[in-house]
């Protein structure tokens, strides 16, 4: 068989799903598969409920919206991460004094690491991981800094059928330990005695769309239970790398006063630290979820 024949058409073949047409806000897709911008919301201002209807189905939809020109005081942020939940304390990184559900995102030229280099969803060492992460960028250096973020749903559908049958059931080990220990010390943050550590599914449901997720990933993710070490180090190797192929992924370049709104359940993020010596800073309320099932 020539490589010609054997093509049969993209790796993954996104199928969109029909949505109704939105009436209070206006929504610019960043690509079929994941990402969109919204308009026409004033996000401090106050919501009525068919905004919030259409802001929680925009999320559905698009796994990760994002919103320009916004002006929100600290407590207008927090008050807009309330309307999706309970707000989550971060278990290591420095907030805003005051606001313990207020973390604070500063990379500058005499820091030594940046927030959210490596792939990840927020905080899934915790028991009951974060549903969500509203990021509220204040200073942006002149270029660079952009954030990716990658659709778990997508991930998920373009395996093969067999690895989807191979995956099912089973649980990996997700750790705080080796990410947090350290991390913030530079913020005179001091050490805990201990960091969480949670065990989920490697392919989670996602409670309001009922759609299938992959759920382990390279900065929490430690091992897959039940199979021998090399034997979960090789699959882990093929599902991060899989992961991150750019089909999946949309990309943000921020502007001062931008919010990225991402839904930790389905999506993955990094961010580009490839602006060094410039300044970014930001502000992240983050909405708790529920145990992974
Ligand atoms: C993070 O929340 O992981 C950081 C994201 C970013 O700084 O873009």
């Amino acid at each position: 068989m020539t490589i010609a024949a054997e093509r049969k058409g993209p790796r993954y073949r996104h199928r969109a799903a029909e949505s109704a047409p939105y009436e209070k806000i206006s929504l610019d897709k960043l690509t079929p598969i994941i990402g969109a911008e919204i308009g026409g919301v004033d996000l401090g201002g106050p919501l009525d409920n068919r905004t919030l209807d259409e802001l929680h189905r925009a999320l559905a939809e698009n796994q990760v919206i994002f919103f320009r020109d916004q002006h929100l005081t600290p407590e207008q942020h927090l008050g807009f991460g309330r309307l999706f939940g309970e707000l989550h304390v971060h278990p290591a990184a420095p907030h805003v004094p005051g606001h313990p559900e207020l973390m604070i995102i500063h990379a500058d030229k005499d820091s030594w690491r940046a927030n959210g280099e490596r792939w990840h969803s927020d905080v899934s060492c915790d028991v009951e991981p974060p549903m969500g992460s509203i990021l509220y960028m204040k200073t942006c250096p002149p270029a660079g800094g952009d954030t990716l973020f990658a659709s778990m749903y997508a991930a998920y559908d373009a395996l093969s059928e067999r690895m989807k049958r191979y995956l099912e059931g089973m649980k990996a080990l997700h750790d705080g330990e080796h990410v947090y220990r350290g991390t913030y010390a530079n913020y005179g943050i001091e050490h805990k005695d201990v960091y969480p550590r949670a065990e989920h599914p490697v392919v989670r449901t996602h409670p309001v769309t009922g759609k299938k997720a992959l759920y382990v990933n390279r900065g929490f993710t430690l091992r897959i239970l039940d199979i021998p070490p090399d034997e979960s180090e090789g699959i882990l190797h093929y599902l991060f790398d899989h992961m991150e192929n750019p089909l999946f992924q949309c990309r943000f370049r921020w502007r001062e006063n931008s919010i990225a709104f991402w839904d930790n359940r389905c999506v993955q993020h990094r961010a580009m630290w490839d602006y060094w010596p410039h300044t970014r800073i930001g502000y992240r309320v983050t909405v708790r979820g529920d145990k992974p099932v």
